[in-house]
């Protein structure tokens, strides 16, 4: 088993790159199945994510090229096992676009349900309401999803979401893409990465308008054609660099980023006493250590993301005073760190959807345990903020979304390895 093993204590300085967005990769990757050609996708990242997704794609018969880093050369022109692997889609959460992919290029698919972090329950509901609402017989089996044309056939349509859901947006603007008529999504998803996939199917030759609002419509057109396409900006991993120089300690310029993403990220942490300067495509971060207590409700975008609550939660043990942190677009989060962050000094109450976090003088390092992806970040950070030395383990969480993180995180000064035990 590797492990992380982190030296606390001592500030970050100098430059970091940040790498192009996960929740992008995985959503543009599979839209590669709606194009019979050739797609150079730039900015990808070098992920176990992004690896198994390129991995089942392969599988069902899609070329995969990678010629340089950060270059993914996909031609799905011929799809010979239109069933993705269920070993695999098992691995990996954003498995479930390959339904809209698949549903929208051969009006079919079957699809074994996915897995993923597992902090909240995760429904596909939403996604269901609207592939039903394209016109498509939905069979959900114990472990898979199925779908075929209805007796209407498939057409665009109207699709209200009762909760506004990133992963259903991106699923409808998959499977309408190629469909006959207009669709459009209501209370739509409005996460940069929305914005990403429209771009990218309009690059390709879709007509999407309205990505980035809570109103997306998409004219379905009759074919796509490859082009090529550079993926944006990882918003969270920025994030998570950024909160921790802020927890840390240090001034680190954080480069290749999009500050107008990160601002509901920026605008909390220099309310805690961070010093940010925003560039044209980059972030300077100065930060003492010390931090004052703030509050603090996850939103969808472009509210403060709920995949930083960890990771400020973590700011906010180390901050001067007593802090409110509200999830409010999971049921709960808190339980894959706060009882880690605890054994290493904190202090946090949790009652139903809202934590206390009373900021301590300090972190001390034990070995602690990642239970999903952001909380696995989150204790990186704590451990480069506290005294001694954090053991991490079950760092594969990390690993999913977090390029080179040993390699960025040295660059910086940080004293972090990973050891295989
Ligand atoms: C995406 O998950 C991200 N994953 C998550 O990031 C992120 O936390 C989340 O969006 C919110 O921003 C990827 O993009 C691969 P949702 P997703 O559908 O699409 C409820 C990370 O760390 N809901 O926006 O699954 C759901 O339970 C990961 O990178 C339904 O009720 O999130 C949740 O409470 C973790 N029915 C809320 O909506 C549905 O059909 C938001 O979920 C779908 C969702």
């Amino acid at each position: 088993m590797a492990i992380y093993e982190i030296n606390g204590g001592t500030p970050l300085s100098g430059s970091v790159t940040i790498s192009g967005a996960k929740n992008a990769a995985v959503a543009i990757l599979p839209a590669a199945l709606l194009i019979p050609g050739r797609c150079r996708i730039e900015n990808v990242p070098d992920i176990s994510d992004v690896r198994i997704l390129l991995d089942i794609m392969e599988g069902m018969g899609a070329k995969v090229e990678k010629p340089e880093p950060g270059v993914v050369i996909l031609d799905c022109s011929i799809i010979t096992q239109p069933m993705p692997d269920p070993a695999l889609v098992k691995k990996l959460r954003a498995s479930y676009y390959l339904m809209g992919a698949l549903l929208g290029r051969y009006g079919r698919s079957h699809v074994s349900l996915p897995g993923g972090c597992s902090f909240a329950s995760r429904p596909i509901d939403q996604h269901i309401k609207g592939f039903k609402a394209l016109g498509a017989k939905v069979t959900e089996g114990e472990d898979f999803v199925s779908m075929e044309p209805g007796e209407n056939g498939l057409h665009g349509d109207r699709v209200s979401l009762d909760v506004v859901s990133v992963g259903a947006t991106v699923n409808i603007m998959l499977a309408a893409a190629l469909l006959p008529g207009k669709t459009v999504i209501e209370n739509a998803a409005k996460e940069p990465h929305i914005v990403d996939l429209a771009n990218f199917l309009n690059t390709m030759g879709a007509n999407i308008s309205g990505a980035g609002t809570d109103t997306v419509k998409i004219w379905g057109v009759e074919s796509l054609q490859g082009s090529t396409y550079a993926i944006i900006p990882d918003q969270i991993e920025a994030g998570t660099y950024i909160a921790a120089v802020a927890a840390a300690g240090g001034d680190v310029l954080v480069k290749n980023v999009i500050p107008k993403h990160m601002d509901c990220i920026t605008s909390k942490l220099a309310e805690m006493g961070a010093e940010i300067t925003d560039y044209d495509d980059a972030i300077r971060i100065r930060s003492t250590g010390k931090l004052h207590a703030t509050t603090v409700k996850t939103r969808p975008y472009p509210g403060f993301p709920t995949d930083m609550q960890a990771q400020i939660c973590v700011c906010m043990a180390l901050a001067n005073g007593t802090s409110r942190l509200t999830e409010s677009v999971y049921e709960t989060r808190f339980f894959g760190y706060c009882t880690e962050l605890e054994s290493m000094g904190a202090h946090i109450t949790i009652d139903g959807k809202t934590a206390t976090v009373v900021g301590m003088e300090g972190l001390h390092g034990v070995t602690v345990r990642a239970r999903d992806l952001r909380a696995g970040a989150a204790l990186v950070i704590a451990g480069l903020a506290a005294s001694g030395t954090t053991r991490v383990e079950n760092i594969h969480y990390v690993e999913r979304g977090y390029e080179r993180l040993i390699e960025k995180l040295t660059a910086l000064g940080a004293k972090i390895r990973r050891v295989e035990e």
